[in-house]
């Protein structure tokens, strides 16, 4: 057993850390104040090769692994929550359902446009009236010849509106419950395909987050992802890596927290002496620290069993659900160190601690979560 990262993955930390300091951390106030997603950033992620990192060079990616993924996904999060939700999705819920399912055609058509950058990704799974419950969808797709018609929407699509591909799942046969549910791939700007309600959100408010509408879409079936009835096993599977991704993104959130409140505790004099010198915030300081430790480890290892084709989807539920509630923790923690200040948008940690929520909610709430991790143990 080796702790160590090798030399490619310290590489992509430091690649992507400098990436995220000089590029994304400038604006990330900004754009969460004024709620705007920067497309110049993803493209920006697509010319360093991260929007490819996992996949092999013959279908556009740079043929590293889901370790370096995480990594990239935890520093950019690690200044900026709202960026790395838009890799997280564009690589763990767009591109990996195609790479793992999609046809050698599929791959060239729609895998090597968002491994390059070029086109953007999102994935359509969550309804109105199914959230937790995913097998509960009602969007329809009716075959009629060489083409599916969809009809339904689907809420709270991170990336929707500026993505160009998107992976979604409809009914095809409601007899069958979850084994009549399929997976598609639909393009911005297919006819009857449109855009709803954006969200205003509590945090990662400079990740676009939409409702996306389906009037009677015209589908071809070279579009369909899988055989019809397999959807919602693609769906769940994708998941798996997905919340791998988030448990990324919530180290990051955590580490950034962290890392201000060390800078400012001892920077900040009370009493006559820096607040780092006053043993409550030092206890506080080393469990925060201990616990970003263990959230990251967690995801590591659920990154390298992927990595290693064995089975991830317990160590993946678990890093979610310890990482999401160590960020929230973390991050509240962050902002009692800062006091007054910290409540304040003058300083970072309250952005932070904001962002840090949506983690313990998204792609499966922890409560979900932990009947994943039930079902694993039970059976
Ligand atoms: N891999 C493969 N197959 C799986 C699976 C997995 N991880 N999980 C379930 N399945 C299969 C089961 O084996 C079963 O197959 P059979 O019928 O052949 O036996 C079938 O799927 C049904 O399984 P369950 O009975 O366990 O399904 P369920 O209806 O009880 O639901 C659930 C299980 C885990 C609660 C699931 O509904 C779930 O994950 N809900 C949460 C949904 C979610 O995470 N949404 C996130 C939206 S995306 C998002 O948030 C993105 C974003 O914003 C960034």
């Amino acid at each position: 057993m080796n702790f160590q990262l090798s030399d490619e993955h310290q590489m992509i930390r430091k690649m992507v850390r400098d990436f995220a300091e000089k590029e994304v951390a400038p604006t990330a106030a900004i754009r969460d104040e004024e709620e705007r997603f920067d497309r110049r950033l993803f493209d920006l992620m697509g010319e360093l090769g991260l929007t490819g990192i996992p996949w092999e060079e013959q279908y556009g990616g740079i043929d590293s692994d889901y370790l370096s993924y995480c990594i990239a996904v935890e520093e950019l999060s690690r200044v900026c929550a709202s960026t790395g939700v838009t890799l997280s999705a564009h690589v763990s819920l767009a591109s990996w359902p195609i790479y793992k399912f999609g046809t050698e055609e599929q791959k060239e058509r729609f895998l090597r446009p968002l491994a390059e950058g070029t086109k953007l990704g999102a994935y359509g799974l969550t309804e109105s009236g199914s959230g937790s419950d995913a097998a509960a969808m009602k969007t329809t797709a009716v075959r009629q010849g060489e083409h599916y018609l969809l009809s339904g929407n689907k809420i709270f699509i991170t990336n929707a509106g500026d993505a160009e591909i998107y992976v979604v799942f409809a009914v095809t046969n409601p007899e069958l419950k979850h084994k009549g549910i399929t997976a598609f791939i639909l393009e911005k700007g297919m006819e009857g395909f449109s855009f709803g309600k954006k969200e205003k959100k509590l945090g990662i408010r400079s990740s676009p987050t939409l409702e996306i509408i389906f009037d009677q879409v015209k589908v071809p079936v070279e579009n369909r992802l899988g055989e019809e009835g397999e959807g919602f096993k693609i769906a769940m599977m994708t998941l798996d890596g997905g919340r791998n991704g988030i448990s990324a993104q919530a180290v990051g959130i955590a580490q950034g927290a962290l890392d201000h409140a060390l800078a400012y505790a001892k920077e900040r004099k009370q009493f006559g002496k820096p607040i780092a010198q006053q043993q409550g915030l030092q206890f506080m300081l080393a469990d925060m620290a201990t616990k970003v430790e263990a959230a990251r480890l967690l995801t590591y290892q659920a990154a390298w069993l992927e990595g290693e084709g064995l089975p991830y989807g317990k160590a993946s539920a678990m890093s979610k659900l310890f990482a999401g509630d160590i960020a929230m923790e973390v991050t509240t923690d962050a902002v009692q160190i800062f006091g007054g200040y910290g409540y304040t948008r003058e300083y970072p940690v309250e952005r932070f601690m904001r962002d840090a929520k949506i983690t313990q909610i998204y792609e499966g709430t922890n409560e979900i979560q932990r009947l994943v991790i039930s079902k694993y143990l039970l059976t």
